[in-house]
């Protein structure tokens, strides 16, 4: 089977229980400050596992991509993954144990599904929690006893094992109930975990179905949810690897033609190396590719990209590619993904550009790098030298690790996050300060340079074309800095006609209104939006008279003739291909 119809399938499956198909979200959480990236299939549902009435109904169902780096160094072994795409169903409020459990079972074992063999298959159960006052999961324990699950293939777990959440410090979590394949390899001789939770490989973890009833506060307590939701997630690589008989998630058509091409471009071959490239660059180019445009950098979601770039490079050069290749490899996941995934298509001028930028920038700066852990390498590497090589020689944490292995040697990770923190912190704060004006003030200069943005959008299509697209905006009470795709520096007479067209919109005294529709009819009626997978249910679309129609949340000016005289102050290059303008109303 392969992975688009293991999908179909499973979508299908739920679809026929009643559940609605809902688009993937961002890689990047819209409502979530505490984590970096969406890193399961619940965390776009949080506001509603708590309680907010989603447009779609109670039961969902979808494929969300995901982003973990918590295991990125067991990355290369076969099931350890940092992107990952995860299907999954949810109850909100809805079904809960009984309906959740039965139908697992039914999809995986009916021949209409998975037909999996049901005697390879073992689960788990909540042990309880007497700390937290949380009992034994007797009824999950039941529900599976009744469907014909032997009680010696149902496990209790702990916390550890049989509990999921919060996606971030706070929110729903709950016991959850696992489902095991067992590979048919010989037991291992030294298992550190009794049952199919142990990592030797024989049995893989294919299925959580999470019981959501509890809220983590942030005094870290638990809380009863007012609704009983279902959360479940089944990883698609090692599903697919499973269904094939395949012994890793390498050996999926997934990756098929990924790792076909990375052994093209390489002189010698490490299965490790090869492996780690292949994540590290799907990875990267799912969230280059992601409508929010992360560029590499050294804070936030940007250092987590450049990490994962970098450590593809070394490893590149490990296997002898001597050219660059990252944007080589770049082209063929995003041939493997574009359908289900169109924004790596749309955005694909972007991921090329930004890869092949970083990967120069890393080059001149590796090989010095090398040298520099060379001549430490006679002691352990210091939280310190770790600092220096990566801030001042482009070298991550995860080189400096893999070249530590390597001359085995130990690296302090500790004092180095402490150093890295200490520094991330500086220009954090540098960055806040410039940034609260705009934020705090939620005043009127605020709402009409907002009104203004829009006009300006469609000014700015209007004058150089409808590949303009907004790639980032920031308001503070002073002026507007607007981001957008284009990729020449725009000439003093383009600049003076954007203005011209502004202004003009301002003196002809537009309305400014909005109406609530779906995305569908959005796209209809040509309102301007980025239609990638954000909007799922109904939006607000902002007309300003006949000349702009756009998807937003507001808040704007009543009338275009509040706005005042608008001029452009700087035109600039932001990143590649993308020009950045800052403006004011006078
Ligand atoms: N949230 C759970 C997980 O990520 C189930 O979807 O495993």
């Amino acid at each position: 089977m392969t992975s688009e119809e293991l999908k179909k399938k499973y979508l299908e499956f739920f679809k026929s229980k009643g559940h609605a198909i809902i688009p993937s979200a961002s890689l990047i959480p819209e409502n979530d400050p505490t984590v970096l990236f969406t890193t399961a299939g619940m965390h776009p549902l949080v506001p509603y596992l708590m309680g907010g009435s989603h447009p779609e109904g109670t039961r969902i169902t979808d494929v969300q991509k995901c982003i973990r780096t918590s295991d990125i160094d067991e990355v290369g072994d076969s099931w350890h993954l940092t992107f990952f795409e995860m299907l999954g169903n949810w109850s909100l409020g809805d079904y809960f144990k009984k309906e959740a459990i039965e139908w697992s079972w039914e999809f995986l074992t009916s021949n209409n599904w998975l037909g999996l063999d049901p005697k390879r298959i073992s689960v788990s159960v909540f042990s309880g929690d007497e700390n937290n006052n949380i009992p034994f999961d007797q009824e999950a324990y039941d529900i599976w006893k009744s469907i014909g699950m032997p009680p010696e293939r149902i496990y209790r777990y702990d916390k550890k094992e049989n509990w999921w959440g919060p996606a971030g410090k706070t929110g729903p979590c709950g016991p959850d109930t696992e489902m095991y394949y067992d590979s048919g390899k010989a037991e291992c001789a030294n298992c550190t975990t009794e049952g199919p939770a142990c990592d030797c490989g024989k049995f893989a973890e294919i299925w959580n179905n999470v019981f959501m009833q509890y809220n983590k506060t942030a005094e870290g307590k638990f809380e009863e949810l007012s609704q009983k939701n279902v959360d479940t997630g089944m990883g698609v690589e090692r599903t697919v690897a499973i269904l094939n008989g395949q012994k890793n998630t390498y050996d999926t058509d997934l990756f098929e033609e990924i790792i076909k091409k990375i052994k093209e471009l390489a002189t010698n071959s490490n299965q490790t190396s090869e492996r780690i490239i292949a994540d590290h660059l799907r990875a990267a180019t799912f969230i280059l590719g992601d409508e929010k445009g992360i560029s590499p950098s050294n804070l936030d979601q940007g250092y987590v990209l450049r990490r994962l770039i970098r450590r593809a490079i070394r490893h590149g050069k490990i296997i002898g590619i001597t050219k660059p290749f990252s944007f080589i490899i770049a082209e063929v996941i995003i041939q493997k993904y574009k359908d289900d995934y169109n924004e790596l298509q749309k955005n694909k001028d972007f991921i090329i550009e930004q890869l092949v930028q970083e990967e120069e920038k890393f080059s001149k700066t590796l090989a010095r790098g090398l040298k520099e852990f060379e001549k430490i390498s006679e002691h352990d590497v210091t939280g310190h030298d770790a600092f220096i090589l990566f801030t001042t020689y482009g070298l991550p944490i995860e080189i400096v690790k893999d070249l530590a292995k390597e001359n085995d040697i130990s690296v302090d990770e500790k004092n180095f996050e402490i150093e890295l923190k200490k520094h991330q912190n500086l220009s954090r704060t540098a960055t806040a300060g410039k940034f609260k004006g705009g934020l705090a003030d939620h005043s009127e200069e605020t709402t009409r340079l907002h009104t203004t943005n829009h006009l300006t959008l469609q000014a700015l299509r209007t004058v150089l074309g409808d590949h303009v697209n907004q790639k980032g905006s920031n308001i503070t009470k002073d002026r507007l800095r607007f981001d957008f795709s284009h990729d020449k520096k725009m000439t003093p007479e383009e600049i003076q006609k954007v203005e011209d067209i502004v202004n003009e919109q301002i003196n002809n005294k537009l309305d400014v209104s909005f109406e609530e529709m779906s995305v569908e009819e959005a796209k209809e009626k040509n309102a301007i939006g980025v239609f990638e997978h954000k909007y799922a249910d109904k939006v607000k679309v902002y007309k300003m008279g006949d000349f702009s129609l756009e998807i937003c949340g507001g808040p704007h000016v009543k009338n275009t003739g509040e706005l005042g005289h608008f001029k452009i102050t700087k035109e600039e290059s932001s990143s590649a291909g993308v020009r950045r303008i800052k403006a004011v109303l006078q």
